[in-house]
């Protein structure tokens, strides 16, 4: 079903491509240079959207195993995902309950936490586990003290959280059924090769440029953007797009070949072909197909609001197909 629907996309796009056309909207959009500018609007952007709704917190392979973890921040939220004893992933506050402190940094394997200040140890499943000299502090009942779950769903190979421990937003339905096709590209089997972390400007200007292929051939033309069209056609499930040029071409995975979509049966089409462009999520993500390794690759952006309105960060993640 998810499968037709690539094929009714790539359908449209091959369309476009014969005719030298794109869709387009009827009126030119413009948006104010203050949105990207205004610090109450800042402020109220974390709250209401990093806050607030799912938010793809890691790619599977980056926590594969049971023990595995990873602290991080968000909207200044200190975060622990960890990957627990029955295979599942879980998002907690990393942060102590006794006294706040985070119980974990950076990333690693590890089933227990024990926090750096008092000596709390918690299990990666948020358990508290130990309550440092119990003589001496005197009793705690360790159920109500456990580290503080974030609702978390995996889904395509990918990790969602919402930062509200409260909240009754349903994951699930805020993808919209987009999972479904972002499980065509098999991330849940797929290995993590690099990642890095780079500054950038306001996160919104970033999360543009994830939508716009008009700067491909001029702003990559030295790299790979040379052969790109400017020119993108966009698919939306809810908040979240996915961008892909119309054009009946499609390069032949891991050669310089291109292989005319119109003269093969539908059914035949190859998956990158069908996967093709970028696929961003909302608020913060885009993934981007490449080849190498000797099979498929993506980048995965992950962007999170800075300490300022002028500030970003984006974490790259390379995954791919083949160890
Ligand atoms: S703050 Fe963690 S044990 Fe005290």
């Amino acid at each position: 079903m998810s499968r037709q629907k690539l094929i009714e996309m790539t359908r449209s796009l091959v369309k476009h491509g014969e005719a030298d056309t794109m869709e387009l909207v009827d009126d030119v959009v413009a948006v104010a240079a203050s949105d990207y500018t205004d610090e109450d609007r800042f402020e109220l952007e974390k709250d209401r959207i990093f806050k607030r709704l799912p938010l793809m917190v890691a790619p599977s392979c980056e926590v594969p195993e049971p023990g595995c973890y990873k602290a991080m921040e968000i909207a200044g939220i200190p975060v622990l995902v960890t990957r627990q004893k029955d295979g599942t992933a879980q998002a907690f506050l990393n942060s102590c309950t006794h006294r706040g402190n985070p119980v974990a940094q950076g990333s690693g394997k590890a089933t227990r936490f024990t926090c750096g200040y008092h000596g709390w140890t918690f299990k990666n499943n948020g358990d508290l586990l130990a309550v440092a000299s119990p003589k001496d502090f005197g009793t705690v009942d360790k159920a109500a003290f456990c580290l503080k779950k974030f609702p978390t769903l995996e889904r395509a190979g990918l990790i969602w959280t919402t930062l509200d421990p409260e909240s009754n937003l349903d994951i699930e339905s805020y993808l919209c059924g987009y999972d479904e096709l972002l499980e065509h590209f098999g991330f849940d089997n797929w290995h993590l090769f690099e990642q890095r972390t780079i500054p950038g400007p306001n996160w919104k200007t970033a999360y543009d440029g994830y939508l716009d292929f008009y700067h491909l051939p001029v702003l990559h033309k030295d790299t790979f953007g040379a052969d790109f069209f400017n020119r993108a056609n966009y698919f939306a499930w809810g908040p979240h797009q996915r961008l892909s040029s119309p054009s009946k071409f499609i390069q032949k995975t891991g050669s310089d070949e291109q292989l005319d979509l119109t003269e093969m049966d539908e059914k035949d089409w190859p998956i990158d072909a069908l996967l093709q462009g970028v696929w961003t999520i909302f608020p913060h993500i885009s993934i981007a197909s490449f080849y190498g390794g000797g099979g498929r690759g993506a980048m995965i952006s992950q962007l999170f609001p800075g300490k300022t309105v002028g500030e970003s960060f984006t974490t790259q993640f390379y995954v791919m197909e083949h160890e």
